[in-house]
């Protein structure tokens, strides 16, 4: 059934407080629950209490200690109702029985190599006791764990450690009070046999804070990154947003079997294994990134979302979009605050623009859901943050703090709105933000044009701007958007000019407000053309529609003091010349790179005035799926691959010696150091060596093999490990098995070498992974492995997934419905990959809607894949 947000209804009782008496079991375990219920006064006394189950068996129940009559109460799997509770408060004691082994979804209470883990958010909760399993639903929980201490001997809750003991039967037992009133999906239990990495935390205030990390034993000297990350962030929480730390004790547990990233349980945070285990030999610079982004994103959770928590899922964007933005800042103030901007918009525009053109898309706050899970969408997380950005921009950085303050002084302990935060920042700023909501409405990426001209007699400078949306499922037209612009106009010398505000616009400082769906902005007083620089910083989440000359590009990438656009300049430029040559590859004509994108990378390759890691990134060549999105209609993958190849080739063969210089003598000295600045320049070098070593020159790829040998790291072994495979150099076969004999026993590790096969551009991708699939370390029921091979292949290889003959998408349509029958969550993200179908050129698109018809003919369907499946042909 659809849930609609215009439904909303306040629940009809209340849970004050929960006690959980857990006995764990592999295949029985037993759960007492006693909830203190209360009537609602607008509740009619006698209104029948209806509670949400979920594949779950009830043994006993009991209302005030009393057992109660079979006619009183209709319990199946999933509902339990009690048809006339009392009108006064009273305790309902509910026992359940689940099977944790049996439990694949990894939703509820299930077990990772043994362990005993939890994942609640969203609806999970509910496999574990009959419940109103709803944020708004807040109450106080005591967790009391039991079992055999030879197979469990760490047992953890949420909040604070309130008593241990012994049993018979070896046998023990740990009660968990935690005294901040939360709601159900912020619950967790972690038990088993586990290491404990201990460290501690000093708060402003003065109160210590134990921090443990708890993993398998054998992984300890592999969480220092991550508890070093975890106490900068609690540190960074209050000194940037006044925040502070809550509890006696923050854990941190690892699993290797994770539906998601992680999870913000209060107190006790679950996550990914590959979100917490760092070393130089196993993580790659990008890894020892996430890790400190995601351990931060939960430990940031504790005040935005579980202090202040969403009222109903609609409202998912306000603690993670809220949340994403927090991240990001962090990230920015340990590292290059440039570098991440573009890494971040890079995301952005690959993951959320494509689902926000196609039938995915749906508002940052969506109106309408099937199943909340498909809801935690780089919409609701990326696009949610660029929201609260443009908030920060528009009301500038005290305004925004202001209104922060107040949400946060206003609602803790609340379950709230989208509403309530944009007025708490309405007050506290004095501003109306009635038409800034409109970015929480209206789904689909605002296109800005933006045309110029320069007067010479009258020295004027105009802007014409733009803006629309063009139609998505459900939303044929859409309202003007507030978008704040940040711009330069810059000078001959290459110096912003310092223009009057002008007639008619607003503009603050150097940011220009469009509000309208047409605006005319006239800069007076100019003496000389200027070169306009416009979404500098990528101000709003929209795609910008300028034309700006060859010649303007080269200065931009040259000269813009806003390092975003420098970056974006040079993309656009090689963007252009992608586009050209894949029409002329598409027509078997002969292509090559233009004269104007082989100096500006050379030039950006020499610039030492450059982060080295801005660098690495603007030498990037969009990718594949870039190029496919930016062409739109009748994508020719073949082509695309075949364009960005030769691009890479010119650029390489005519700086040979320059990317030489780069790739063999830039690495930084000393031992390993994860720091931003040493993997910015192993970022360089490797990059470097793509233009170096091309495919089919022996010495280049001998150059390759050397850095794969010699390699005292992750990032640069798997550079070059990527390079010969996906290049198809005559070692690649040894570097392979080189790989795996070294890391066959790492889970984490032997992901990468999935994946990068499962990338290999080429007609032999199906057959690669077809083969993985059967290889004796591919475990299906694993998501990580899952995700590495067939996510990898379905996402990051664009040219083998939509094959022309349809071997791809039938390879990946099978095994959504293989694993849809174990893991839902897992299945439908991965149908996801068919969303960008209906751009494709006509032969591959019905190739990819019969595949997906086979998908959807599949009586069994879970409701996950249901939902996705059904919006992705409507
Ligand atoms: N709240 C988690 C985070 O963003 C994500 C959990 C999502 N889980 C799910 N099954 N949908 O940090
Ligand atoms: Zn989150």
């Amino acid at each position: 059934p659809a849930i609609r947000l215009e439904d909303y209804q306040p629940p009809a009782y209340r849970i004050d407080t929960v006690h959980l008496n857990v006995d764990l079991d592999p295949s029985a375990t037993r759960v007492t629950a006693t909830l203190k219920l209360r009537r609602q006064p607008e509740t009619p006394a006698g209104s029948p209490l209806l509670l949400d189950g979920d594949e779950l068996t009830l043994t006993e129940i009991r209302i005030n200690g009393n057992p109660l009559a079979e006619t009183a109460f209709k319990a199946d799997a999933q509902q339990l109702e009690v048809s006339a509770p009392p009108a006064e408060p009273f305790d309902l004691t509910l026992v359940t029985e689940i099977n944790p082994d049996a439990n694949t979804k990894l939703m509820g209470l299930y077990r990772s190599s043994g362990t005993y883990c939890t994942q609640c958010e969203a609806e999970g909760f509910r496999r574990i006791t009959y419940f109103l399993d709803r944020p708004d639903v807040l109450s106080v929980y005591t967790t009391r764990l039991e079992a055999p201490k030879k197979d469990c001997p760490v047992l953890l809750a949420n909040g604070n450690l309130a008593e241990t003991g012994e049993l018979d039967d070896g046998r023990h037992f740990a009660v968990w009070h935690d005294p901040h009133p939360k709601p159900a999906y912020l619950f967790a239990l972690v038990a088993g046999n586990l290491a404990e990495v201990s460290d501690s935390f000093t708060t402003a205030s003065g109160k210590g804070v134990a921090l443990n990390i708890y993993v398998e034993h054998g992984k300890e000297d592999r969480c220092g990154w991550a508890m070093d990350s975890l106490k900068r962030s609690m540190r960074w929480d209050e000194e940037v947003f006044g925040r502070e730390y809550d509890l006696d004790v923050f854990n941190i547990v690892a699993v290797s079997d994770f539906n998601m990233g992680a999870m913000e349980n209060k107190g006790l945070n679950i996550f990914n294994d590959k979100y917490v285990l760092a070393d130089p030999e196993t993580a790659t610079d990008q890894d020892y990134a996430n890790i400190e982004a995601v351990i931060a994103h939960e430990y940031f959770h504790n005040w935005t979302g579980n202090r202040i928590t969403c009222r109903d899922w609609f409202q998912l964007c306000l603690k993670e979009g809220l949340t994403v933005f927090r991240d990001q800042e962090f990230s920015s103030d340990m590292r290059s605050r440039a570098v991440k901007r573009i890494a971040d918009v890079r995301l952005l525009k690959s993951h959320q623009f494509p689902e926000d053109a196609g039938p995915l898309a749906h508002p940052v706050r969506p109106k309408i859901y099937h199943e909340i899970n498909n809801f935690y969408t780089a919409t609701v997380y990326e696009k949610g943050a660029e929201v609260v950005r443009m908030l920060k921009t528009l009301l500038g950085d005290e305004g925004f703090r202001a209104g922060l303050d107040l949400y946060f002084d206003r609602h803790d302990g609340e379950a709230t709105t989208i509403e309530a935060f944009l007025a708490s920042f309405e007050e506290a700023a004095g501003a109306d933000l009635s038409q800034f909501a409109l970015w929480y409405e209206q789904a689909g990426t605002p296109i800005v044009t933006a045309e110029t001209e320069y007067d010479p007699d009258r020295k004027t400078f105009t802007l014409s701007l733009s803006q629309e949306i063009p139609p998505v499922p459900g939303q044929k037209t859409s309202r003007a958007a507030v978008i704040p612009l940040r711009f330069g106009l810059i000078g001959p010398n290459g110096e912003d000019l310092d223009v009057a505000a002008p007639e008619g616009a607003i503009v603050a400082g150097d940011v220009l407000i469009l509000d309208k769906a047409h605006q005319d902005v006239t800069f007076e007083n100019v003496a000389a053309p200027p070169v306009l620089s416009l979404l500098r910083g990528f101000s709003a989440p929209v795609r910008l529609n300028q034309h700006l000359e060859p010649r303007d590009l080269a200065f931009l990438a040259a000269q813009d003091k806003d390092p975003f656009n420098r970056w974006q300049a040079v993309q656009t430029l090689a963007m252009r010349d992608l586009v050209r040559m894949t029409h002329l590859c598409s027509q078997d004509q002969p292509a090559t790179c233009s004269k104007d994108v082989i100096d500006v990378f050379a030039a950006i390759l020499e610039d030492a005035a450059l982060d080295d890691a801005l660098r690495a990134l603007a030498l990037t060549l969009p990718s594949e799926a870039d190029i496919a999105q930016e062409i739109g209609k009748d994508v020719d993958p073949d082509a695309i691959h075949a364009a960005r190849s030769i691009m890479r080739r010119d650029i390489g063969s005519e700086h040979k010696t320059a990317f030489q210089r780069f790739a063999t003598g830039f690495a930084p000295e000393g031992p390993f150091s994860p720091d931003a600045a040493s993997a910015g320049k192993r970022a360089l070098a490797n990059r470097a060596l793509s233009y170096f070593a091309l495919p089919g020159d022996a010495a280049g790829q001998d150059t390759v093999w050397q850095r794969f040998t010699s390699a005292d790291n992750m990032t640069d072994r798997l550079a070059a490990l990527t390079l010969l495979v996906h290049d198809g150099a005559p070692q690649k076969d040894d570097a392979l098995e080189a790989y795996r004999d070294r890391y066959k026993d790492n889970s984490l590790a032997m992901d990468k070498w999935f994946m990068t096969q499962a990338t290999t551009p080429g007609p032999k991708a199906v057959d690669i992974v077809i083969a993985l699939m059967g290889h004796p370390l591919y475990d299906a029921t694993n998501p990580n492995r899952v995700r590495a091979l067939l996510q990898s292949f379905a996402t990051g290889n664009p040219t083998q997934f939509a094959r022309a003959d349809g071997a791809g998408f039938e390879l990946v349509a099978e095994s959504v419905l293989e694993i849809d029958k174990r893991n839902p969550q897992v299945a439908s993200r991965l149908l996801t990959s068919f969303r960008s179908w209906r751009a494709l050129d006509p032969q591959r698109s019905a190739l990819a809607e019969s595949a997906l018809l086979r998908v959807s003919a599949c009586e069994e369907l879970s409701r996950d894949s249901r939902d996705i499946v059904d919006r992705t042909l409507q």
